[in-house]
């Protein structure tokens, strides 16, 4: 009888919970499905940590950013006259194409196709983006 009631509760509780909550919950599973991704198909190169030196620039609060700011990176020519910013368009361009993209670039060309792929990575690039990032990319 106390469990049915304890239950009873707890459904009552979930049911009423908003729907800000069930957002929150895809949004957790996107960042964490992209983190996996992200460790297998990025994290060889990027570290997520600007402290952290890794062969390409660490990607800690890219989304948003200009390209080629990461202040101890030797970044190509054509990176660095890009003049881009690195908005979520700019990031599915790359993460499918880089080279074609950017002609000229030293990123290897990754080839992320999946649009669901692509998306989970960038959940998770924004979840590593903690900083505004729209003065530096005026
Ligand atoms: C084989 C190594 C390698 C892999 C794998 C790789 N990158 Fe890169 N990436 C680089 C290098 C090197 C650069 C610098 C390119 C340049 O200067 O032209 C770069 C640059 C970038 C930049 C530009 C950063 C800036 O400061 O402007 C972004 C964004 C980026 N990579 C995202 C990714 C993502 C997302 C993935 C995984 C889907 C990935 N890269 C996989 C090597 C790699």
């Amino acid at each position: 009888m106390h469990y049915l009631k304890t239950l009873a509760i707890a459904v009552a509780t979930v049911s009423a919970l908003p729907a800000v909550a069930a957002e929150s919950t895809f949004e957790a599973v996107k960042i964490s499905a992209g983190e996996t991704l992200f460790e297998t198909e990025c994290r060889r190169c990027h570290s997520p940590d600007a402290d952290k030196e890794s062969y390409g620039p660490p990607l800690e609060n890219i989304v948003g950013r200009a390209a080629g700011m990461s202040p101890d990176y030797d970044y190509s020519t054509a990176l660095e006259a890009s003049g881009i910013v690195w908005t979520p368009a700019a990031l599915r361009a790359w993460m499918e194409d880089n080279d074609g993209f950017m002609p000229g670039t030293k990123m290897r060309h990754v080839g992320i196709e999946d649009r669901t792929v692509q998306d989970f990575i960038l959940a998770y690039l924004a979840s590593i983006t903690t900083v505004d990032n729209s003065a530096v990319s005026k």
